[in-house]
């Protein structure tokens, strides 16, 4: 089968301009995990710029609170009525993760957005990665938001409202060397984004008139962010240095990614543009009316848009 062909995208394009989302997200509640920095502080400053009101979570409390005052300048430059709340946290701590819905709900109310973005990956082969450490990757990418999703769901259900977004990868969709436990964790969570969409879909329409939770997994692109230093640590450098050069080389050969694109593209599915990739793993580096259109005229693809 040859691969359909969807136009390469890099930063922002005409589908998902910020312009048309101003003030979509009035009134709506979002948490973005892993939104001190790099792509997880851009769809955070996103959804707020939207009008949503935005919690910004991470561990570094140095980087958080950083990013909390930007959002609150930014929110004030355009006089808008939207909140910003910093909550401290580590995703895999079921005591965090309280104190997150907590603080959550009692300062802002129900959420409405779910971005699991928090993610961590070590680019080692597999022989030499421990045992700890790569089921550390597992824990972080996948138990981390499904363990979330548990939490936040009953209120989406009762309310039979919702978007939850996983930041997954082109991992997700290949078989990437020297990252096995990330690309199992990405994979992973792919498909219980479009398992659990099969059961919203089944589950909401017996009390509903139809399910009114939308699931997606993403492929942000290959962005520039910080996830790109620590993803090669010492001892890759030291014991297996034609990692670093393959990896270079991979890079060598992409575009760079705006950060900007898949921020943009969570407000896009966030304002219910979605609803045919329900469930999918959406490619934020393909035009993503393109790929609608393409679900549409040939629907049987389940993992979509193929990641190219
Ligand atoms: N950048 C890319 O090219 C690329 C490509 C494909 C997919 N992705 C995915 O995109 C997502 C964001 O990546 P990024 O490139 O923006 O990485 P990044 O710059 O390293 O940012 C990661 C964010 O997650 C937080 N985080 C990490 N571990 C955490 C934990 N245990 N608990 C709570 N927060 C945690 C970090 O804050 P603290 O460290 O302070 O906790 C930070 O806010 C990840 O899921 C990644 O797999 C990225």
């Amino acid at each position: 089968m040859t691969k359909p062909h969807l136009t390469l995208r890099t930063g922002i394009y005409d589908a998902i301009a910020p312009d048309k989302f101003r003030g979509r997200l009035v009134g709506k509640v979002a948490i973005v995990t892993g939104s001190s920095r790099g792509i997880g502080r851009e769809v955070a400053l996103a959804l707020a710029k939207s009008g949503a009101s935005v919690v910004i979570t991470g561990r570094s409390e140095e980087e958080l609170n950083a990013t909390v005052s930007t959002i609150a300048d930014e929110i004030a430059v355009s006089h808008g009525s939207n909140k910003v709340l910093g909550v401290a946290g580590d995703v895999c701590s079921e005591h965090d993760t309280d104190a997150l819905l907590e603080k959550t709900v009692s300062a802002l109310g129900s959420i409405d957005i779910l971005v699991c973005n928090a993610g961590i990956n070590t680019f080692m082969p597999f022989h030499m990665t421990e045992s700890n450490e790569w089921w550390r990757q597992m824990e972080v990418n996948v138990k981390g938001p499904t363990e979330l999703v548990r939490k936040v769901l009953p209120s989406m259900k009762t309310r039979n409202t919702g978007t939850i977004m996983f930041m997954s990868s082109r991992a997700a969709a290949a078989d990437l060397p020297w990252a096995s436990a990330y690309s199992c964790a990405k994979t992973a969570i792919t498909r219980f984004a479009g398992v659990l969409q099969k059961e919203l879909d089944i589950l909401q329409a017996f009390d509903h008139d139809r399910n009114g939770i939308s699931v997606f997994s993403l492929h942000p692109g290959e962005v520039k962010t910080r996830l790109h230093e620590t993803a090669f640590p010492e001892k890759t450098k030291r014991e297996a240095p034609y990692v670093v050069e393959h990896m270079d080389k991979m890079a060598r050969s992409r575009p760079d990614f705006m950060a900007e694109t898949p921020a943009w593209t969570c407000v896009y599915l966030a304002t219910g543009h979605g609803q045919a990739l329900e469930g999918r793993l959406v490619d934020c580096t393909r035009d993503i009316e393109e790929a609608k259109a393409l679900v549409l005229s040939s629907p049987q693809p389940m993992i979509t848009n193929a990641c190219g």
